[in-house]
């Protein structure tokens, strides 16, 4: 096969963090644990699933509604989002680079070695101090986080903010992803996914995965390579 084709199919791979990068879901769940067992709500497998991905205040929403507190107020709900973060964050001072995904890095050096560009897309607020904490903080050609969103995922906004930094159309990127709402949220901006986890849980995604080691840089210009010309 020509290698041209390939490098000119695949240009850049956007990383969701959360659940790709670093296995932070389950500080995540243990904060929003925490406060719905102070509102009276234990919170749920398929709660946990929910909430993976979404940003704070949506995640927040969705388990006042479980919790069937439906009258909270503005400020009330401002402290709850407040204590939720400042647990998450406490737990999070724990992380170390022993913690980012195990074969994340490498992948990224082979991307970059590649001349493809990568990028974060991640719905979180604190992105730049988990990069920071797993030593992923300078491996990225654009960032983008929820500092920098205004819809959450489902939405495609944060994959094609990436994209346009990196001067490149969603048809030539891949995205990464581990959530249900994450892998929507790619196909509804136009690219092609890969789902890192659970192949029951990631139905929707366009391929799954279970770890990074599955995944190099030439088996992913193939297998985009592959994909759109079969699709055409
Ligand atoms: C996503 C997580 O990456 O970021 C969600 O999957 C989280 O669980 C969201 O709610 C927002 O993160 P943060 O760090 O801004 O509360
Ligand atoms: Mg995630």
């Amino acid at each position: 096969m020509n290698s041209t084709l390939y490098t000119s199919s695949l240009q850049a791979v956007i990383f969701d963090l959360d659940g790709v990068l670093v296995d932070t879901a389950r500080f995540h769940d243990q904060a929003w644990a925490e406060l719905a067992l102070g509102l009276g709500y234990v919170l749920t497998e398929p709660d946990r699933h929910a909430l993976k991905g979404r940003s704070r205040a949506d995640s927040l929403e969705y388990l006042l509604e479980q919790a069937g507190w439906n009258d909270a107020d503005p400020s009330q709900k401002s402290k709850w989002l407040q204590a939720k973060n400042a647990r998450y964050l406490e737990l999070v001072e724990a992380l170390t680079p022993q913690d980012a995904a195990q074969g994340a890095l490498v992948l990224l050096d082979q991307l970059k070695s590649q001349g493809i560009k990568t990028a974060l897309g991640s719905a979180s607020q604190n992105a730049a101090k988990v990069l920071q904490k797993i030593g992923l903080d300078s491996c990225f050609d654009t960032v983008v986080d929820g500092t920098r969103t205004t819809r959450s995922k489902p939405d495609p906004q944060v994959f094609w903010m990436a994209a346009q930094d990196l001067g490149c159309e969603p048809a030539h990127c891949v995205v990464v992803e581990d959530d249900l709402a994450g892998v929507p949220a790619a196909w509804a901006g136009g690219f092609l996914n890969i789902g890192l986890g659970d192949a029951s849980v990631l139905l929707g995604a366009h391929r799954v995965v279970h770890q990074f080691s599955e995944l190099s840089v030439l088996g992913l210009l193939a297998w985009h390579f592959a994909f759109n010309h079969n699709n055409t």
